[in-house]
């Protein structure tokens, strides 16, 4: 046996041949070790030789032995946090954390130097972190305190810490797939090399021949129902159009068999040694074409009902009359933009682990936004009542609406409840993420505007094509909000539009942060920029004339009613904001050289809180014995704070300090419904049951020490760990124990719904330069704008924001997933690239000076809308520089030249 050192401690074992440190050091429960890639473009993997950092997926896990190797969970000594730990404490330089060990593991090293401090675009261009936008990770290195005390009763908008901070910086946090089980089977699948296809055959006498495969299951094997892999509260809103697996292949990357292998290694070689006989069937990636006549058609109208043949649904309406507004109009601009597709990168890949608990039931335990959503979908699928499946996660790395899926959990449920209950994993590989799982929907928006001189605006008329791929996931729905607040943000008697969802060949779309609204945002602001350039209006003035006031109807092309009004109403504050920092400036000049043009650039976004259709979400909370509070809120954190946030709403009803109350969250068992961390909602709607709990639990407390002491209730308020009733004070503890006595529990809990809904707005300013010979895009300035209402904890808001924002610029920037024939050719983080710290501007983040009327206390939604002014704004800017209009994303150079670069003024 050989012999490795990790952390201090001997471990004899001997890797398996070609393995690589990361996967050898998973295997030894070293769990701090994380995979974002395993291709050595992410860094979630880094750890130190001899006090040098490398990423271990890269490294021969023999290379280790003889070395001193050290981990995240080496790097804390004597029970005291390693300086940049602590570092990374104070400025919360995390969201979900999946990033953090290996930030913390190349930062900390020796080799990490003043040098690489003074060139962090340099030194930090191996550590990706999809979350933060990287503003809190140069605050941390930059020994930036962004956490304020967590004091009795002044939670509410103080920036406090994380409540998982140590364990997510020690290594000690578990997510999904930091745990070992005795007797794990692991689960892999064959994927699609095809993009339509139905299969004749499968053979699965060579895979059930490798050792190690225990089972083989295709689509004869599994229940034949249909259903939608997307997660809503009503699942009516989406097309049951799918197989767990089918006979039929319709885009390149969709699941056709499921391997299962004592090891992954032998359900991979299993995989490979299927032999499946294909009919080539004929294929269509346009949407366009996919809705001629003659296109293949993808689904059987037995089994799926469209509109029309590819056509899944079509949404449409008009208020007013529109051509009497063109008519009425001055000024008229009509053009066609479209936008791509990309990938969510959630840091964490997706994965499950499925197993029969020693109760009987069946437990999984996944990376989801929607447990109780993805339980009763399993429900359905396996035949057997929900009550007998408990969902839950362990720490989420990373959503931004990826995990609003359920495409993981049935499969190794399936396989466990086929093999005896033994647990099933099945953990995704990056290239799985690309191929297979889903991306923002491609959509094309054609736009006609018109105004009268002055520049009101008089007619709107849109027609959105949304390319949905091979099924219909969150089709409809995006398409809806594709339809809604991006045009409903405008003042405009007179509307219309009319929105296709159409099936392809392609990979399916799904639910993205900004949901259908970023790609219709991104049309309607640069064609609102269009048409104030023709009536020679500044941008921002064109904006403030007719965007939406506080009393109008919230309303874009349909004449039915909203649920949604103005609970605050703070884009005027917005755009005065970016407008006077960008006029003001920054002091970052372009380059020098003729060949470099500057331009600037806004846009506006507006969020109806919430999706339109039902949200819902409960908390429960508890006295404990020590006069301390317990919170369970079913929705699900994923690194977008909810957790901290719901302990300080809690914590600001009762009086105490965030750290008095305890939280567990998103567990179909232990926590109350939640329909899913999603759309806006954690703030809005979990947010509220958890307002709603926290003072039902202050009347509960309240109304029996009243009893207790016989005095009235309006004699009696809470003081942080007591009661006080008259001139008598009684220990929460002391009156727990009173409870006791009497079976008095002090244990409440209340739902929410989400309607009413209310607004929030966003704007983003960008100053940046164009080089006109190699087309390279710097962005000079970034200013943001957000109208969140009273944020919780303003750090926390702004590090979302951050994070939406460095998003934008990945799609408008850099983001690019290319296909030929519905096969993505750039699988990889490296040729599928998200921004690295070296790709992200500074955005300076402002807030307006709103309390909501709708929202709980006073907050609104802040995690999702701040990706949607981004893409337009440097679509404006690039206006702006060069005079010419570039309507397609991405903004990569060769689509620059293509586009017309060489012609900028
Ligand atoms: S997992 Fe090793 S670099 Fe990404
Ligand atoms: S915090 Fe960096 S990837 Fe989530």
């Amino acid at each position: 046996m050989s012999k490795y050192e990790v952390n201090g401690r001997l471990y004899s074992a001997e890797p398996k041949p070609g393995q690589c440190l990361r996967t050898f050091l998973r295997d030894l429960e070293v769990f701090g070790v994380k995979k974002g890639c395993d291709a050595g473009d992410c860094g979630a993997c880094t750890v130190w030789l001899d006090g040098t950092p490398f990423h271990s997926c890269l490294v021969p896990a023999f290379r280790g032995e003889g070395r001193k190797i050290t981990t995240i969970e080496g790097l804390a000594k004597d029970g005291k946090l390693h300086p940049i730990q602590q570092a990374f404490h104070d400025a919360q330089a995390f969201q979900c954390g999946f990033c953090a060990a290996g930030m913390m593991m190349t930062t900390a090293s020796a080799a990490f130097d003043e040098a690489h401090k003074a060139d962090l675009p340099h030194a930090l261009k191996g550590n990706i972190c999809r979350c933060t936008g990287y503003r809190s990770i140069v605050d941390a290195l930059h020994g930036k305190k962004n956490i304020e005390d967590d004091v009795a009763g002044k939670a509410l908008g103080a920036s406090l810490p994380n409540p998982f901070t140590d364990a997510i910086l020690t290594g000690k946090a578990h997510y999904t797939m930091d745990i070992t089980m005795e007797g794990m089977l692991h689960l892999k699948v064959l994927r699609s090399p095809h993009a339509h296809a139905r299969l004749k055959k499968i053979d699965k006498s060579k895979a059930l021949a490798v050792p190690g495969v225990v089972a083989v299951y295709t689509w004869e094997d599994v229940p034949r129902r249909l259903y939608s892999t997307a997660l809503h509260e009503d699942h009516l809103v989406d097309p049951d159009d799918t197989y767990m697996l089918d006979n039929v292949a319709r885009f390149v990357g969709q699941r056709l068999a499921a391997v299962i292998g004592e090891s992954e290694a032998s359900a991979e070689a299993g995989v490979r040694a299927l032999v499946v006989d294909y009919e080539l069937l004929p294929t269509v990636f346009d949407p366009m074409a996919a809705m001629e006549p003659e296109a293949p058609i993808l689904h059987d109208k037995s089994e799926v009902i469209t509109d029309n043949g590819n056509i899944f649904c079509t949404l449409q309406g008009e208020i007013g009359d529109v051509a009497q507004g063109f008519t009425e109009a001055e000024a008229v601009h009509e053009h066609t933009y479209s936008t791509s597709r990309v990938q969510h990168v959630h840091l964490e890949t997706h994965g499950s682990i499925a197993y029969k608990g020693k109760d009987g039931r069946w437990h999984v335990r996944t990376s989801s936004q929607g447990p109780f959503a993805a339980r009763a979908k399993l429900a359905y699928l396996m035949g057997i009542p929900a009550m007998q499946i408990h969902v839950y996660t362990e720490r989420v790395g990373g959503g931004f609406g990826g995990k609003q899926e359920m495409v993981s959990e049935d499969l190794p449920l399936f396989a466990s409840m086929k093999l005896g209950g033994r647990p099933v994993k099945w953990e995704w590989t990056r290239e799985d993420e690309f191929i297979g799982a889903t991306t923002r929907h491609q959509m094309t928006t054609k736009v006609k505007i018109g105004a009268k001189k002055d520049g009101t605006l008089t007619a709107l008329d849109v027609q959105v094509v949304s390319n949905t791929g091979a099924y219909g996931n969150h089709a409809s729905e995006t398409l809806a909000a594709a339809m809604a607040s991006p045009f409903a943000a405008y003042r405009c008697p007179n509307k219309k539009g009319i929105g296709r969802v159409v099936y392809t060949n392609m990979i399916p779309g799904g639910g993205f942060r900004g949901y259908g609204a970023s790609q219709t945002t991104f049309a309607m602001e640069c064609a609102i920029n269009e048409l104030a350039k023709i009536l020679g209006i500044d941008p921002f003035e064109m904006r403030r004339k007719n965007v939406v006031r506080p009393g109008d109807n919230v309303e874009s092309i349909w004449k039915e009613p909203s649920d949604a009004s103005f609970g605050s109403h703070g884009i005027d504050q917005c755009l005065e904001i970016v407008e006077r920092e960008l006029k003001k400036g920054n002091g970052v000049k372009k380059p020098e050289g003729d060949d470099w043009l500057e331009g600037t650039g806004a846009a506006l976004a507006m969020l109806e809180c919430g999706p339109p259709t039902e949200h819902r979400s409960g908390a429960e909370m508890k006295l404990l014995p020590d006069g301390t509070y317990h919170l369970a809120c079913g929705s699900s954190e994923m690194g977008n704070g909810i957790t901290t946030a719901h302990k300080q709403m809690a914590a600001a009803v009762v009086g105490v300090r965030a750290t008095d109350i305890d939280i567990i969250n998103a567990d179909t068992d232990r926590t109350p419904y939640d329909t899913g961390t999603f759309a806006s909602t954690g703030t809005v709607v979990a947010g509220k049951a958890v307002l709603l709990t926290a003072e039902a639990m202050k009347t509960d407390i309240l109304d029996f020490a009243a009893r207790h002491t016989k005095t009235s209730v309006e004699q009696c308020r809470l003081d942080i760990d007591a009661v006080i009733c008259g001139n008598k004070r009684i220990p929460l503890s002391e009156l727990h124990a009173k409870g006791a006595k009497v079976d008095h529990r002090f244990t409440v809990s209340r739902r929410a719904y989400l309607s009413p809904r209310t607004i929030a707005f966003n704007v983003q300013g960008v100053r940046l330069a164009v080089h006109r010979v190699t087309g390279e895009i710097r962005i000079l300035q970034s200013v943001h704008a957000a109208d969140i209402g009273r944020p919780i904890n303003p750090m926390q808001c702004r590090g979302q924001l951050d994070g939406a924002v460095a998003m934008g610029y990945g799609w408008a920037l850099i983001e690019n997933m290319v296909h030929e024939e519905g096969h993505m050719v750039n699988p990889q983080l490296r040729n599928c690239r998200v921004p690295v710290f070296a790709d992200t501007p500074h955005t300076d983040i402002f807030f307006a000076d709103t309390i909501d009327a709708i929202g709980p206390l006073g907050a609104k939604s802040q995690g999702e809308c701040g990706i949607n002014p981004v893409a337009p704004a440097v679509a404006n800017a690039l206006a702006n520089a060069t005079g010419v209009r570039f309507a397609h994303l991405p903004f990569t150079p060769d689509r620059l030249f293509g586009a017309g670069l060489a012609k900028a003024k």
